[in-house]
């Protein structure tokens, strides 16, 4: 187990330059390893639980600095209490990084989101937004082979889209997204349904599939002990993922 805290300071190449905020304050604590769970130490898999309290700096809401995974790894979240907005994106082309295409994915308690693993020269990457009131507790499943890297989303300050708080006096999901602002030093910005509905909706099934276990086995880990098979598809490399999942 290990306990990694993010600092505002450390978010500052994903905030606003004009940003004010106290450096040293904490922007979100994340708990790694937090499982012994045989299955999931077979697998070189970990389970993580991230707490982003409810914070606003410069007309955003409180998010995670952002990262991509190098290699093809996916990634299983579930929100265990608050609002979370995922905001997945992805590029095709490494030299092209600012070029990036987008979905967002809501959950509430009990629900769950995932986190496409990459293909070919596709990358996925996410930040997961507090869109509520309270502090949003996240778990996550993860490969130990997933590596994330941050420094595409700093270089660019940031995600391809922002979530203004503006847009939600009351935690509303379809005004948030609505309202989400294009990060302007990408030099493309495009909605995944736009570029790929069929992808795009297959990570919404995915993810409402895996909201279904959470809510049958009462938990993330419990899913995941129960049906290990039915995750494999994101902790391994392309190659096993294409033969073992079970819908493609
Ligand atoms: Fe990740």
């Amino acid at each position: 187990m290990e306990t990694q805290v993010r600092t505002m300071g450390d978010l500052r190449k994903v905030l606003p330059s004009n940003a004010k905020f106290d450096s040293k304050a904490i922007a979100y604590v994340m708990h790694r390893d937090m499982s012994n769970l045989p299955s999931l130490k077979d697998a070189n898999c970990r389970y993580d639980i991230t707490i982003i309290p409810a914070w606003s700096v410069a007309g955003q809401f409180a998010k995670t600095h952002g990262h991509y995974h190098v290699g093809q790894h996916g990634e299983a979240c579930a929100v265990l209490s608050g609002k979370a907005l995922f905001v997945l994106q992805r590029y095709e082309d490494i030299q092209h990084i600012d070029r990036a295409d987008y979905m967002t994915i809501e959950a509430e308690m009990g629900e769950g989101a995932v986190i496409e693993a990459g293909y070919g020269n596709v990358r996925y990457g996410h930040v997961t937004v507090n869109v509520g009131s309270s502090p949003l507790v996240l778990a996550n499943i993860v490969s130990n082979g997933c590596e994330p890297q941050y420094h595409s989303y700093s270089g660019l300050g940031g995600a391809a889209v922002f979530i203004p708080t503006w847009s939600t006096k009351k935690p509303n999901y379809a005004f948030a997204t609505r309202a989400i602002k294009v990060n302007k030093r990408y030099a493309s910005v495009k909605m995944l349904r736009e570029v790929d509905s069929q992808l795009n909706d297959q990570i919404l099934e995915d993810s409402a599939s895996l909201s279904a276990l959470v809510r049958v086995c009462g938990g993330l880990l419990e899913a995941y002990n129960q049906y290990p098979d039915r995750f494999r598809y994101l902790f391994e490399d392309s190659e096993v993922m294409d033969a073992t999942r079970p819908d493609r």
